[in-house]
This record gives structure tokens, C-alpha cells and sequence, in this order.
């Protein structure tokens, strides 16, 4: 059945983060509908562990903040907007601290700062390495007291609207009866987050398809720098699958990588050992792996107390358990896997798009604050700043009470209804993994560009979740073959990595 449901003031596809902090930011007046594919829970934001970067000591500065995030983009930040983002750091953890998100403190009630890769500083709040779950609560309850907000799980926004002038003017729906529902909106933010699910080991939850991105390509707008999918070096490694992350934090507080026979290896790889930046670690794991035909090397935190890990690390301590693996005196075999999508939507810091009356925030959009590999825990902080000032832009928009909405809107492509065919989605994250992995060619590139063309020649009965996630694979190959050099997370051996060369 499709039908149209009441117009809203603002439509928010996606609560995470993002999606959350724009909602909460906006002023009451406004009748605001946020959308979740899946259940509230299923989302990056609720599964992060690591924390949020921000200067909040004396001894650090915004300046070296900046510099680090420079040196983790290897070159391709946008420095205006990392300024812009990092320089409201402290606001936005003062918010959270508003909403009553319970961070770690010293003794002393000051909060408790880790470090992480790339991080020159100890500059990382967190609430022991449950960050996520501790703010996706906060906000979340504080959501469902807002009478403005109307919160909907397991609706999936299939397509975005548009009226003649090429304006957004919300999205089609599939509801959680299954039926399909145009919800009209004078603003739409694209909050969906990432798009890891394209590879066949991820951090990632079940939502990450990429379907902001694809919607948006779709509607028109440009994406910029997916050839930089960032692999978080230390994914737990169990029977040959990725079984949850290990955080960065415990190389922060001293965790070391070795290999089966307890030789280290990172400074062979970079001076900065264990705390370069990811795309490093990531990339000298996956050389040592080759090397020695391992399927994970080792990170050893068993130097700390058992009382110490159960209070900083309590939730890696439990994944690894259920594992049989006692991180208090045992190594944790660790390899890499699909984290972070570095690149996304073009849009500014306050959300804006090229299009009228769409923004984009959060992981879905591409700020260039992250350049080519993103600083650890950067990204949580871009959630928050970018859900605020957006929310800022559209309150001084002016509320027109006689305002109506175009009924003469284009009818928008909702991609294919059809079933998902989960061998295709097996076979299409497997090609990404070989050819558009951490390291790549040219020859594989166009292999997979072939292939994708393919499926997308043949496939006429998809569902939207493996038709957006056939177009964010084509876009990123596209971009990847594009992108004729190797600069951060894009390391393609047709042209030897800028550390490579110093080698
Ligand atoms: P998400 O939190 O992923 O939310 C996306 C939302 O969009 C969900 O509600 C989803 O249901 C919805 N959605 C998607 N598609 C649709 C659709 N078609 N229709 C309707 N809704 C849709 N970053 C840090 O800075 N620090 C960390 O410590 C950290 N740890 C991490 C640990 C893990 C395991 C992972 C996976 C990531 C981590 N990151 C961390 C990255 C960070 O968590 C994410 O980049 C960030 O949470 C993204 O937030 P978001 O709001 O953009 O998207
Ligand atoms: C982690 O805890 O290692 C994740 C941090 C991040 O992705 O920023």
C-alpha cells in the first residue's frame, strides 16, 4: 500500500549520533521525525568503545589537535574544517556532559583522558571502553521526552524526494508493516552512517549499507573520497571471522603487537610503533600476515592488573572471555577489518548539501575533516558538532505557517522491491575484500569494476539494501581507480605508498 503520512517540520534518516544531536539541538517548536533502519541499539554510535577527542587539558592545545588530524588525512584534510570541528570540542562534550552521559573521571572528578594512534596528546574521553552505549543511552532517553520528536524503529527510507526546482522535500519510506509511506518534510537530514557491511569482516552493524550515500548519488549530489575505507587494525580474530573490535585504547595504555613466536614488529614498520596512525598499523599487520601466512597476529595487554583491565577495559574483557581468552594473561589474536568510511556526501559543517533542503551529517557525509584515514575518535566528536550546527542553520531558517510542499514532485527511483539474494551479497563483499582490500592494484580495480557492472547489468529483483550497496561498491571502485597514487588508507601497489618510498 502506499499512502503519504503528515507533513514533518524535519526529517532525521538515521539515530546515531548524529541523528540524535541534530534532534535534541533543534528548537521545540519544530515537529521532528527520526528514523531508525533497525532498532535504536543497532548502530556504530551505540557500539563505540575507544571515546571522543577533545582538548580538555591544560597541558594540550587545539593547534597539536589540528596538527595531528593533518598528519592522520596524510595531506588531504580540509583545514578549515578541521579547525572548525576540533575547535568545538569542548563545547560538545560539555553538551553530552549536559545530557548526563556518565564519562570516566579521576580521583580528583576530572575526566579520565586515553590516547589513541596518531593522538600526540592524551586527549580521548570516555566512559571506560562502553563510550557508545553510555551515550547512545543518554541521548536516546532524553529523545523520548521531547514531545516534538516522533521516533520510528524499524522504518527504512528508501528514496529521497524531490520537487520540480530539484529541492529535497523528504523521503519515501517502507514502514515497519512493510507498507511504503511518502513522509513530506521541509528539511531532511541524511544521518545513516557508514557503509561497512560491503566488506565480509567489519566493525560495522547490520544498518551499514550505504544507504544514505546511495540515495543521494541518486537524488544528484556529489560524493567524495570513498576510496578511503579505513580497516581498524585489531578486529578480535575467532575461527577465521572478525568477532568484535578490540579497541585502540589498550595500544593507547600500552598494548603491544607481536607475532605467533612474541617478536614485535611495529617499529620495523613506522617510529611511532603501536600509536601510528591506523591506516599503518592496519597496513604493516596485514604485511606481517602475508609474510609469515598467519591469520592474525597477537596484542598483549597482560602487563597491566587484572584490576586495572576490569576497570578500563571491562567490555573487550568480556567479548574476549566468551571467547575463552583471558586478556589478563593471555595475547588476543587480532587482524584487521572494514571500520570507517572516510569519505561521503560534500557537505559543510553545518550539514548543507548541494542540494536545497537536504543535509548530511555524521559518517554518511565527507566534511574533509578526515581526509584520507581518520584520526581515531574524531569521528564521534564530527557527529555531535555537526548535528548542532545543523540544527543551529535550520532554526534560522525562516518558519513560513503558510508554507506547502510541491505535489508535483518527481517520482523517485526506490530501487528495486525484489528479495535480497544473500549469495550475491556473500560474493559481492568477498570481490571487495580481494580487490579493493587493504592493499590493491590497478588490474584487480578494473576486475571488480567489471564484475559490479555485471551484476548490475543482470540484477533485476533486488532488494534496495544490495542495490545501494551495488552502488556504493561501484562508486568507491570508480573513485579508488581514479585516485592515482597511494595516500592513506588507498595503498594501491601500481604506485608505491609515500612511506614506502621512504623506506
Ligand atoms: P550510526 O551511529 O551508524 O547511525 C546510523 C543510523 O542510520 C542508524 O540509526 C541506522 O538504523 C540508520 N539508517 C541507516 N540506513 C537507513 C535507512 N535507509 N533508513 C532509515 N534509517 C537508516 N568513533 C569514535 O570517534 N570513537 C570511537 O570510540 C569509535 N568506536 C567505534 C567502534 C565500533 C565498533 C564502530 C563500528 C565504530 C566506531 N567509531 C568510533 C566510529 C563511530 O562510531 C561512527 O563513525 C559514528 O558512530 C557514526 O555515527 P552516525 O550517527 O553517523 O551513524
Ligand atoms: C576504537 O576504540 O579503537 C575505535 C576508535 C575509533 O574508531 O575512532
Amino acid at each position: 500500500m502506499n499512502s503519504k503520512l503528515p507533513m514533518t517540520d524535519v526529517l532525521i534518516i538515521g539515530a546515531g549520533l548524529a541523528g540524535m544531536s541534530a534532534a535534541l539541538s533543534l528548537p521545540p517548536q519544530l515537529r521532528v521525525t527520526l528514523l531508525s533502519k533497525s532498532r535504536f541499539e543497532e548502530c556504530a554510535s551505540a557500539w563505540a568503545q575507544g571515546g571522543i577527542a577533545a582538548v580538555l587539558d591544560a597541558g594540550d592545545s587545539v593547534a597539536e589537535h589540528v596538527q595531528d588530524t593533518l598528519i592522520a588525512g596524510a595531506g588531504l584534510c580540509d583545514e578549515a574544517a578541521v579547525r572548525q570541528i576540533l575547535e568545538q570540542a569542548p563545547a560538545a562534550m560539555a553538551w553530552l556532559q549536559s545530557h548526563g552521559v556518565p564519562f570516566s573521571c579521576n580521583a580528583d572528578g576530572s575526566l579520565h583522558l586515553t590516547r589513541e594512534g596518531g593522538h600526540g596528546q592524551r586527549r580521548i574521553a570516555h566512559a571506560a571502553d562502553r563510550t557508545g552505549h553510555a551515550v547512545h543511552t543518554a541521548l536516546l532517553q532524553a529523545c523520548q521526552s521531547r514531545s516534538n520528536l516522533t521516533l520510528l524503529e524499524n522504518t527504512t527510507a528508501l528514496a529521497l524526494l524531490q520537487d520540480a526546482s530539484d529541492a529535497c522535500t523528504g523521503a519515501w519510506l517502507r514502514m515497519a508493516d512493510g507498507s511504503e509511506q511518502q513522509l513530506q518534510a521541509r528539511h531532511t537530514i541524511l544521518a545513516t552512517g557508514g557503509m561497512g557491511q560491503i566488506y565480509p569482516y567489519t566493525t560495522n552493524p547490520g544498518t551499514a549499507t550505504g544507504d544514505g550515500l546511495a540515495m543521494a548519488w541518486r537524488a544528484g549530489c556529489r560524493l567524495q573520497d570513498l576510496e578511503f575505507m579505513q580497516f581498524h587494525p585489531t578486529a578480535l580474530q575467532i575461527d577465521g571471522k572478525a568477532a568484535g573490535l578490540v579497541s585502540e585504547a589498550l595500544r593507547g595504555e600500552g598494548a603491544l603487537l607481536k607475532l605467533p613466536n612474541g617478536e614485535r614488529f611495529m617499529l620495523r614498520h613506522d617510529e611511532r610503533a603501536e600509536l601510528a596512525p591506523r591506516d599503518i598499523v592496519a597496513r604493516a599487520i596485514w604485511a606481517e600476515m602475508a609474510e609469515h601466512g598467519l591469520a592474525y597476529v597477537y596484542l598483549d595487554i597482560s602487563h597491566q592488573s587484572r584490576s586495572w583491565l576490569e576497570q578500563h577495559f571491562p567490555g573487550v574483557m568480556a567479548l574476549c572471555a566468551a571467547h575463552g581468552i583471558d586478556i589478563a594473561s593471555q595475547p588476543i589474536p587480532v587482524a584487521p577489518c572494514a571500520h570507517y568510511a572516510c569519505g561521503g556526501i560534500q557537505a559543510g559543517v553545518n550539514g548543507q548539501t548541494e542540494m536545497p533542503q537536504l543535509y548530511a551529517i555524521g559518517e554518511v557525509a565527507r566534511t574533509g575533516l578526515h581526509g584520507a584515514n581518520r584520526l581515531a575518535s574524531n569521528s564521534l566528536l564530527e557527529c555531535v558538532v555537526m548535528g548542532r550546527a545543523t540544527a543551529q542553520h535550520i532554526a534560522g531558517q525562516p518558519l513560513d505557517s503558510s508554507y506547502e510542499l510541491h505535489s508535483n514532485y518527481r517520482n523517485p527511483d526506490k530501487g528495486f522491491s525484489g528479495k535480497s539474494s544473500s549469495n550475491i551479497e556473500q560474493e559481492l563483499r568477498q570481490l571487495m575484500l580481494t580487490h579493493v582490500g587493504i592493499v590493491r592494484s590497478n588490474q584487480g580495480l578494473s576486475r571488480a569494476a567489471e564484475q559490479l557492472a555485471l551484476w548490475r547489468a543482470q540484477l533485476q529483483d533486488i532488494d534496495a539494501a544490495l542495490r545501494n550497496q551495488l552502488d556504493v561498491c561501484t562508486l568507491m571502485v570508480h573513485a579508488a581507480l581514479q585516485r592515482q597514487q597511494s595516500v592513506g588508507a588507498h595503498c594501491n601497489t601500481d604506485y608505491p605508498a609515500r612511506e614506502m618510498l621512504a623506506a
